[in-house]
């Protein structure tokens, strides 16, 4: 579990973390969205102690960082990937790793494996490491203590599609484990496919959180009609009934309510229909930009879903 409560960081006049609440939840991968700049990492590294907060408050497994007795049993961190030795192999920064948090060295092999590093590959030098091999080296670091939270910073930086599968595939079963995992990213497709629950930040600021269903559903009723002739007709049923439609290039039409609504305003502006389903990613990756283009407002934006 994961407590950040009206956590604030400010450098100068500039508020980078702005007010920040939410909770990660033990059990579930939650998402951390926000374009660059948007104040993830400052926010990261408050959690884990590396950066003094402005106000607010930080807790992971109901303590402040600092107070957890031997914090790599109790959180696993990846900041930056590219910060390791680059002069040690993968396997002397997992045996310093062990010793220093006093666990046997048998948990190298076993990180490694979880990892998916081989032996020639742990005995590389990590200079000569892909961003990839970086990405899962930090996994492991991260993973040695055995612990029950993970704070992870763009972990999928640099990863090919099989390299996010696999991050999808570890995080999924650490989750599903009990665990709590924190992943921050700039790019909502490697957060979608992950995250159970989403915190979205723009400007420092939570513009809109939920589960990921939730932040979906926002994203409307996706329709195609049967006849590319009736659309306008169902676009002026849907704007006369007050709700907001916007046109697909290829045909379809995005509308603000849910299915059944759509399907009884087709179905009385006499409109047979092709396709009626609940948007998809586009339809969130939509809201991430609007959102995040849009957080100089003064409250956050009312999404369904968003948690008060
Ligand atoms: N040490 C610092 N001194 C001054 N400003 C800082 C400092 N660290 C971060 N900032 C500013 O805080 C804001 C948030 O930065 P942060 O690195 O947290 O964003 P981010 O969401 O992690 O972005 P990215 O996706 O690019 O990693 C930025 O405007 C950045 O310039
Ligand atoms: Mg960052």
């Amino acid at each position: 579990m994961i407590d950040v409560t009206a956590l604030t960081k400010t450098y100068g006049a500039h508020r980078a973390v702005d007010d920040l609440t939410f909770t990660a939840r033990p059990g579930r991968v939650t998402g951390f969205l926000g374009p660059n700049g948007a104040g993830k990492s400052t926010a990261m590294r408050m959690m884990v102690g590396l950066t003094p907060p402005t106000s607010g408050t930080a807790t992971v497994c109901g303590r402040r960082f600092a107070d957890l007795p031997n914090p790599p049993r109790e959180v696993g961190v990846l900041l930056d990937a590219s910060a390791q030795h680059a002069g040690r192999t993968g396997r002397e920064i997992l045996t310093i790793a062990a010793r220093t948090i006093g666990l046997p060295i048998s948990r190298v092999g076993e990180s490694l494996e979880q990892v998916s590093l081989t032996a020639t590959e742990a005995d590389r030098r990590v200079r000569h490491y892909s961003l990839g091999m970086r990405q899962r080296l930090g996994i492991a670091a991260a993973l040695i203590g055995d612990p029950d939270v993970l704070i992870l910073d763009e972990p999928a930086n640099g990863l090919d599609p099989a390299g996010i599968r696999w991050m999808r595939d570890v995080l999924r079963g650490f989750s599903q484990r009990g665990g709590t995992v924190l992943l921050s990213s700039h790019l909502l497709g490697e957060i979608e496919v992950v995250a159970d629950d989403i915190v979205v930040i723009g400007h420092g600021r939570i513009v809109a959180q939920g589960t990921k269903a939730e932040l979906l559903a926002g994203a409307g009723t996706f329709v195609v009609p049967a006849d590319p002739a009736d659309a306008a007709t169902l676009v002026r049923a849907c704007t006369d009934a007050g709700v907001e439609v916007v046109r697909d290039s290829d045909g379809g039409l995005r509308v603000e309510a849910e299915a059944p609504a759509v399907g009884r305003l087709a179905h009385r502006a006499d409109v047979p229909l092709a396709q009626l389903r609940a948007a998809d990613g586009a339809g969130l990756e939509e809201m991430f930009l609007q959102l995040t283009a849009d957080t100089q407002r003064e409250t956050p934006a009312p999404l369904r879903g968003a948690a008060a």
